[in-house]
């Protein structure tokens, strides 16, 4: 075995051999954007059998050139082509160039980000990057945060606090001691029918079940309902249950529909509850000066989560979970001999584990270092409107043909509509223009009835991709209603 090629260290042949492996590796991403298509559109089927050709694990390894070519025949053309302008599934966004570049960084470094003495720059980059959020988004001078996996575990994280918060403060007891208190069964969280489901498996996971989940129905705009909120917390009061937490969200997954925090704060403040903004969508609203009202009152939340590889366009992955209050972490300190003495925190050397749910953990942080700086306010408000507007464009292209049914009008950058035709009919336009158009558009249900969702989050699209995904659509119509007729 040749030593030279296995890791980058200071001698010519390994760099070289870094600087080969990277070029081409490079070389052979670019060249296979080759297509504007989203999708090539195998089955699952036909990707398992192309894919179940390569032996994984040869008894002998192979030459990287070698390898990158399988990856170049079986791999790079099945892929979902994330910045393709037909890509408007989900939540799930195409990745900014030079965040690219901070991937590379990242992987080449290494940097675990449980200790300071693994992360030494990269803690402190954190911390800058957290103190630059919290200051954005208004938490004060005792904020703080931490970064995540991704929204998933922002909401985990948030809802933690706020069941130690309760009952350390309100109930005085030491939840992270002596376990869940015996009235455990009577907490209650309030979040709307349309929050995201990472919700309910939190509490799941936190010992509190599905039941503590209270789900308010949403008004005409698929907002919170407050006058439901308020009756819902009486009602359960009356019974002797116990209003623990408000989960708002700020962006829900399909619709982009925006709580209204500021009512939800004055609710919480009443009975004594944690307030955590599921961010994870609208928060890159805060730099747009044309949208940012659209999230107001964001600051006023005990914690939030932001996801940076949603509208932020950061490769995942990359989310951050902020705290109102430093204190709230207290949960997730505990010391290791091994890991983070306390004696090195008193130091200076800090440990960002404990504030983390995670031991080992990416520099996520350095993408949203490098990125802010190199789009500035100005270049993430021009990606955000646009995104907006583009959103706002295919509703009212939609609303005007009569054959479609669209929900509410967007407030961040996804429209949820319908053919008026069948569910079945719904469903089969998804599919062909996944398999048969390149075209990746997501799928949704409301009142039982199946929807058509597009989320815009790519910047380069046009009123040109737009009209032809109608196109598309209403001729996919066209031929399954004459499939129909024979
Ligand atoms: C509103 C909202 N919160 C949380 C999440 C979960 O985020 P992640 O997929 O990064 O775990 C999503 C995902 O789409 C979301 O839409």
């Amino acid at each position: 075995m040749n030593f030279d090629d296995l890791l980058l260290v200071n001698n010519t042949k390994s760099k070289q051999y870094y600087k080969d492996v990277i070029e081409k590796t490079s070389l052979a991403i670019i060249n296979s954007f080759n297509t504007s298509l989203a999708y090539k559109g195998l089955s699952p089927q036909a990707l398992k059998k192309e894919l179940n050709q390569i032996d994984i694990l040869p008894e002998n390894g192979e030459s990287f050139d070698e390898v990158l070519k399988k990856v170049v025949s079986k791999i790079m053309p099945n892929f979902l082509y994330t910045s393709s302008k037909g890509y408007m599934a989900h939540l799930h966004s195409p990745a900014l160039i030079e965040s690219i570049a901070s991937e590379l960084i990242i992987s080449t470094f290494n940097q675990s980000m449980d200790s300071w003495d693994q992360s030494p720059v990269a803690t402190e980059i954190e911390l800058l990057v957290i103190q630059m959020l919290t200051k954005l988004y208004g938490l004060g001078d005792q904020s703080d945060g931490v970064f995540t996996s991704g929204g998933s575990q922002s909401n985990f994280s948030g809802l933690m606090c706020a069941r130690d918060w309760y009952c350390n403060t309100v109930l005085n007891h030491d939840v992270k001691k002596k376990g869940l208190p015996s009235n455990y069964h009577k907490f209650r969280i309030y979040t709307s029918q349309l929050s995201h489901f990472s919700v309910e498996k939190t509490a799941h996971i936190l010992g509190l079940g599905y039941d503590a989940v209270r789900k308010v129905p949403v008004d005409d705009k698929l907002k919170m309902d407050i006058s439901m909120l308020k009756i819902m917390i009486n009602e359960d009061l009356a019974k002797g249950l116990i209003p623990m937490a408000v989960v708002a969200t700020l962006g829900t997954t399909d619709y982009g529909s925006i709580d209204d925090v500021v009512s939800i704060r004055d609710i919480c403040d009443e009975h004594s509850m944690y307030l955590h903004s599921d961010a994870a969508y609208g928060g890159a609203l805060i730099l747009s000066e044309k949208y940012k009202d659209r999230i107001k009152g964001i600051e006023l939340s005990d914690s939030i989560t932001i996801d940076f590889h949603k509208m932020f366009l950061l490769p995942i992955s990359c989310s951050a979970f902020l705290v109102k209050d430093k204190d709230l972490f207290t949960p997730y300190q505990l010391h290791a001999d091994y890991l983070n003495r306390e004696e090195d925190e008193e130091e200076g050397y800090t440990n960002l584990v404990g504030k983390s749910i995670q031991t080992t953990r990416r520099f996520d942080a350095l993408k949203v270092w490098i990125s802010f700086q190199t789009q500035g306010k100005n270049g993430y408000a021009t990606i955000i409107d646009k995104c907006i507007s583009n959103a706002n464009t295919l509703y009212n292209m939609l609303d005007l043909a009569d054959v479609y049914e669209t929900i509410v009008e967007p407030e961040l950058s996804s429209v949820v509509f319908k053919h008026r035709g069948s569910d079945k009919l719904n469903k089969k336009i998804r599919k062909i223009l996944l398999h048969e158009n390149g075209l990746v558009i997501g799928q949704t249900s409301f009142n039982d009835k199946v929807y058509l969702k597009c989320t815009l989050l790519n910047p380069l699209v046009t009123n040109y991709e737009l009209l032809h995904l109608i196109k598309k659509i209403n001729e996919i119509v066209i031929e399954e209603t004459k499939k129909l007729k024979k």
